[in-house]
């Protein structure tokens, strides 16, 4: 029996003194290295910045990192409930500095639920996909973050999967590349599917190139609405 169901999702645009800015991309991508120098750069301008990440440091995220290492087995649906829950009690947090006039910037946020979670549940965006399939998919896990705060800049660092899984071979042992490939192409389609989408709340700047110029470009957009 299929009840057909229409519902809106409100992406919150938050008034508080302070700025989100969540960075986002596929493993590999350079999020981690560019959080961390654009909290220094800023710091350097005088602002009050602080770093933060999805999966967070709290209990939920630290079980939902044992998940990932393999440690434990779960089911992909309550996984993304595990992970939904740590966005909650993230959004508090952020919240909390935003109302301070902080910059926060966080390394990951609810969009990565999409490319991720989808593909986890089979979903790997191809176009030979069934479209509604994917809608159905990736709207339902986008219901969890429901009147959650947009970020006033989400940046998505890109990256092919190829080079970021060379990145990743680079620091990383006994990866199993074929499995992860596949994989972060998904991601990576997952990503140009949100994209289209939601084309005004995700700014692409092209990863690919060396850090430096990656974070010239990445502070020069985020300096913007700081001032
Ligand atoms: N623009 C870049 N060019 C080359 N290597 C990079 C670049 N950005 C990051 N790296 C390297 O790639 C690896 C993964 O970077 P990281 O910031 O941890 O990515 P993520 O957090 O997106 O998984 C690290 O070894 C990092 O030094
Ligand atoms: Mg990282």
């Amino acid at each position: 029996m299929k009840y057909p169901i229409d519902f809106e999702l409100e992406f919150q645009r938050h008034n508080y003194p302070g700025k989100l800015i969540a960075l986002e991309g596929i493993d590999g991508s350079g999020k981690t290295t560019q959080a961390l120098e654009l909290v220094e750069s800023l710091k350097k301008e005088g602002i009050k910045t602080v770093y933060t990440k999805e999966p967070t440091d709290g209990e939920i995220g630290k079980m939902i990192r044992r998940i990932l290492t393999g440690e434990k087995n779960f089911e992909p649906v309550s996984f993304q409930y595990l992970f939904a829950a740590d966005r909650v009690e993230h959004q508090e947090e952020i919240i909390g500095f935003l109302k301070k006039g902080k910059i926060v910037v966080s390394d990951r946020y609810f969009w990565s639920s999409i490319p991720y979670g989808a593909t986890d549940r089979g979903i790997d965006f191809k176009k030979s996909q069934d479209e509604a399939n994917i809608l159905l998919v990736c709207y339902s896990i986008l219901s969890l973050y429901h009147q959650f705060i947009a970020p006033d800049i989400t940046a998505y660092l890109e990256v092919s999967a190829d080079a970021a899984l060379k990145r990743l071979s680079a620091i990383r042992h006994n990866v199993d590349i074929y499995d992860k490939l596949e994989k972060l192409k998904s991601i990576a389609r997952g990503y140009e599917w949100l994209i289209r989408k939601f084309p005004r709340e995700l700014t692409v700047i092209d990863g690919s190139k060396s850090i430096d110029k990656v974070s010239e470009e990445l502070f020069e957009k985020v300096v913007k609405i700081t001032s």
